[in-house]
């Protein structure tokens, strides 16, 4: 029987291997013209991609990179960019892909359809920065620097050729409109009207002045061009600035639909230009960016009125106190609100990016709900680095000093309200930091629906007036030792029993006895499967006594982090 089985099997093997084999084909066919046309109809570029490489690269002339690796770009409208960097003595090019819709290093990429890498020079990067975008395949694999920075007698003649030009237009015109008068008066015929002159002149100008303003829509030049915005409605206003929300226009030229997007635009009074310059200085640091900080386009100068802008990402949900006062959240916002926040600092507070280079790490020194956009998805992003302080190791203990004590009372550290932070430990600020990210945790949990009872937002500390003071604050945290209210119901839910517990250990009197913002996130991060346990659909519900009694259990074993966090 096995035999004749066998037989079978193998006068049937061929015929059915032929059929595998036909329709494998078949398919690779398919897929390949698949491919091809995906191919025809989505070239990717070609470009250059060796991220940060040394180079001898003098900054003068043309410079061709030295970097092996061509790369096919993710997205079809990537173009190839480089970038040119001097620190002190350490000069390095950075070849990548980018997509020009989106900002690179908080800059808008311009002159990105030449077929040549023409670099521009980019003021207020930190270093001497040059950047240069194409639209050919690896196009930026040879650059060329413009005559900015060649010697200055070449940029003053060629900033005069301009000049040189009008002027001979005006001596010449003049010249002729006399001729021409002469002329009418040796003719004998009447004068024409003066106006002739005076009006082509103007068609001129206005047909000048909408040329330029289309051009201007379509290259969007970070450094030489203000972006076309059209400012909407306020929604917000801090100490120095409003904030408004507004239209980023987009593709403008003549008989072609305008696009936009929505940005939001901080607007600095003339008055305001410190607390505009140092927002943007933190801004401009490109090892910022982090999907739980603000996302930031460019600033700018306006002259008329004269204004100080800061644009960034607009989000509409607002901030995370209007949030809260507008809405119940559930366990599963919570953890999601309560996760990215702490994620969004301990990124502001880390020496190093996500890939792992050495970074600047920055303290917020204002954190507080209304200092917290909500994002779409729910997750937090941090905004406002009006009082941001980059803890530079090269600061001095004096200029560490001189920052003075900053932010809002409510949300002070005792250490802050009493002006003895430790100035020789960087560590400090990061520290203060975390105690006000506790009391934001504080009011997140405060109207999460998981507690049971939720009652009317109310800020921490929400029996003192509406600004307390430093004096005030002083009494109630450092003489009372108070700290908002966490009531026992609130820890029936295993999750904000392990939030709370973290939440306590980031109010700490002691600055050094807090946790890190990392090992906040952290904990957020281990305690997903918590999700599962509690009713995320609908967490108005309580969790039912079982689980609380394995809750118990849990706080002490699993729902807490590894040892060391
Ligand atoms: N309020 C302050 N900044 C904002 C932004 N970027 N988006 C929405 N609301 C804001």
């Amino acid at each position: 029987m096995g035999a004749r089985r066998s037989r079978v099997g193998y006068r049937a093997a061929p015929l059915f291997m032929e059929l595998l084999r036909f329709s494998v084909l078949l398919i690779l066919a398919g897929l390949v013209r698949l491919d091809a046309e995906a191919y025809v109809v989505k070239l990717r570029r070609l470009c250059k991609f060796c991220d940060l490489q040394e180079s001898t690269c003098a900054g003068t002339g043309s410079c061709t990179v030295e970097c092996d690796i061509t790369a096919i770009c993710l997205e079809k409208e990537d173009v190839c960019v480089s970038i040119w960097r001097k620190k002190e003595d350490n000069v390095t090019f950075d070849t990548v892909c980018h997509n020009p819709a989106r900002s690179l290093y908080g800059l808008v990429l311009d002159g990105y359809n030449n077929s040549k890498c023409e670099m521009k020079e980019r003021k207020d990067m930190g270093s001497e920065f040059f950047i240069c975008s194409c639209s050919e395949d690896e196009c930026n694999e040879t650059v060329f620097f413009n005559a900015s920075k060649d010697s200055p007698v070449a940029v003053i003649l060629v900033s005069l050729v301009p000049l040189l030009v009008v002027a001979v237009f005006v001596v010449t015109s003049f010249y002729g409109y006399r001729v021409y008068l002469q002329g009418q008066a040796g003719s004998g015929r009447k004068r024409g009207p003066l106006l002739d002159f005076g009006d082509a002149h103007g068609i001129m100008m206005d047909d000048g002045g909408s040329d330029s303003s289309s051009t201007h829509a379509n290259n969007l030049n970070h450094n030489t061009e203000l972006l076309p915005i059209e400012l909407d409605a306020q929604v917000g206003k801090g100490r120095f600035a409003e904030v408004y929300r507004a239209k980023l226009k987009r593709g403008s030229s003549v008989g072609r639909e305008q696009g936009f997007e929505t940005v939001a635009v901080k607007i600095f009074s003339y008055e305001e230009y410190a607390s505009w310059k140092s927002e943007k200085e933190i801004f401009s640091d490109a090892d910022l960016r982090h999907d739980n900080v603000l996302h930031f386009l460019t600033a700018e100068e306006r002259k008329v009125p004269r204004q100080y802008w800061l644009i960034t990402a607009y989000h509409p949900r607002g901030n995370l106190q209007e949030y809260l006062i507008h809405h119940v959240v559930t366990w599963h916002d919570l953890w999601v609100l309560g996760g990215s926040l702490a994620r969004g600092v301990a990124h502001l507070h880390s020496d190093h990016t996500t890939c792992g280079h050495y970074k600047v790490p920055i303290a917020h020194r204002d954190i507080k709900s209304s200092n917290i956009l909500v994002k779409g998805d729910l997750t937090c992003c941090l905004c406002d680095f009006g009082l941001a302080l980059r803890l530079d190791n090269t600061l001095s203990v004096d200029e560490l000093a001189n920052s003075g004590q900053v932010g809002t009372a409510r949300y002070m550290a005792p250490e802050v309200l009493e002006s003895r932070i430790n100035l020789e430990n960087i560590e400090s600020f990061k520290q203060a930091d975390v105690y006000s990210m506790a009391l934001v945790l504080w009011e997140v949990i405060s109207r999460c629906s998981a507690i049971g009872e939720v009652k009317e937002y109310e800020p921490p500390f929400g029996n003192l007036r509406e600004h307390p003071c430093v004096e005030s604050m002083k009494d109630s945290v450092i003489r009372d030792r108070g700290r908002p209210e966490v009531p026992n119901s609130w820890v029936n839910h295993t999750g904000i029993q392990t939030v709370c517990a973290s939440i306590d250990e980031c109010w700490d009197h002691d600055p050094e006895a807090r946790l890190t913002a990392q090992c906040v996130a952290e904990r957020f991060y281990d305690m997903e499967y918590l999700d599962k346990l509690s009713d995320s659909s609908d967490s108005e519900e309580k969790v039912p006594e079982e689980i609380s009694v394995v809750d118990e259990k849990l706080s002490s074993t699993e729902a807490l982090p590894p040892a060391g966090c």
